[in-house]
């Protein structure tokens, strides 16, 4: 058995939080000879429900949870993390995009960077869940600049699920079968589900199912799935958002099975012309907590069209934030 790790989750009340907890604490994230000790953020009117999530996670017992802290102050939350997990912050609503959620959102990401900067420890790795979840991670890079920009990750994890299962669907193969499927940009509409590089088995996904569904009905169901959950369960993606926050972090300390890649909104570097400092979702291998951007994708006319046009909402998000960036 490990040492216990530290891992800080921040709306640890919310939806999100009610489905992750449990599984980072059964061992599904970090591996079940990992113990933790979860460190729970929530807002002060959250925190008696919060009392009632704890008593949920000492009632199941689990073996690898060796400790429980919480508490509204992210200065004691975050002291000593080894990972977190940002999710506190409001969800959109039906008639919203998630981009109108930066102003009512964006300011927590300043404290709660400054905060990890100042108390978590030096290995610290941070995913953004909280929408927008790119430009948040952003503002929380800035604010915490002490912490190496390749500590900080936005979520895109759950897009390239959502891709794998639509690309599942078509083809009458398990999602599991479909791999090498990148997720370029925004967590937004305008976000790139690469089907060109993925595939069903080792076939091609673009010699498997037609272009013209590949280029519209696929590009679109993914880049507009968090708004048809929405429409239909009247909240926002819950359970599978913590399921894609694990898989995440989980390929991050693991590692991405050789000859398959993910997806992880990261800081860009300049890689394939995307602007340095921005907060992008890439194809990436990852090791042992380390990530690297997969080289030499070849890139064509469609693919160019939409990852600048993501780049564009991107750059506009900075610009709408440019006060939190200071
Ligand atoms: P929720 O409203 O159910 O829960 C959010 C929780 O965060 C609440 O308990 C609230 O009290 C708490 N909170 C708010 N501000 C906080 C702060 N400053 N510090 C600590 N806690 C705070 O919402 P949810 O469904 O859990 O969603 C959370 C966020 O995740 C939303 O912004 C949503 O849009 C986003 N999300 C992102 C993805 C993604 O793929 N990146 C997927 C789904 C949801
Ligand atoms: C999602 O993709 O399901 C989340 O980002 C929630 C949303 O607002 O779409």
């Amino acid at each position: 058995m490990n040492a216990p790790i530290r891992v800080a989750v921040t709306g640890a009340a919310g939806n999100i939080g009610y489905a992750l907890l449990f599984r980072i604490a059964a061992g599904d994230c970090y591996g079940k000879d990992q113990p933790v000790i979860l460190q729970l953020l929530e807002l002060t009117p959250g925190m008696k429900a919060l009392e009632g999530v704890v008593m949920e996670l000492m009632d199941s017992a689990f073996p690898l949870l060796h400790g429980i802290e919480i508490s509204d102050d992210a200065n004691k939350a975050f002291k000593g993390a080894n990972q977190a997990f940002l999710v506190g912050s409001r969800p959109r609503t039906k008639e919203m995009s998630r981009a109108d959620l930066i102003m009512a959102n964006g300011p927590i990401f300043v404290g709660q960077g400054k905060a990890l900067a100042a108390h978590a420890a030096s290995d610290l790795r941070v995913l953004v869940v909280g929408n927008p979840c790119n430009t948040n991670a952003l503002i929380a890079m800035n604010a915490g600049r002490e912490i190496p920009r390749d500590r900080w990750h936005a979520m895109t994890r759950l897009d390239e699920n959502r891709a794998k299962a639509q690309i599942a669907a078509k083809v009458g193969a398990v999602p599991g079968a479909v791999s090498n499927m990148g997720i370029w940009g925004n967590h937004s509409d305008t976000m790139f589900p690469d089907f060109r590089h993925a595939l069903v088995n080792g076939k091609a996904v673009t010699d498997l199912c037609d272009r013209t569904w590949l280029e519209t009905d696929f590009v679109k169901t993914v880049a507009t799935r968090g708004k048809a959950i929405i429409e239909a369960r009247g909240a926002s993606s819950a359970a599978s958002a913590a399921s894609a926050a694990i898989d995440h972090m989980s390929s991050l300390w693991h590692g991405t099975p050789p000859g398959d890649f993910t997806s992880m909104g990261v800081c860009s570097n300049g890689a394939y012309g995307v602007p340095e400092g921005l907060i992008f979702s890439y194809p990436v291998t990852a090791k042992a907590g380390d990530w690297q951007v997969v080289a030499g994708l070849d890139q064509d006319a469609f693919a160019n069209a939409r990852i600048a046009n993501t780049i564009k909402e991107l750059e506009s998000e900075r610009d709408t934030v440019k006060d939190l960036l200071a």
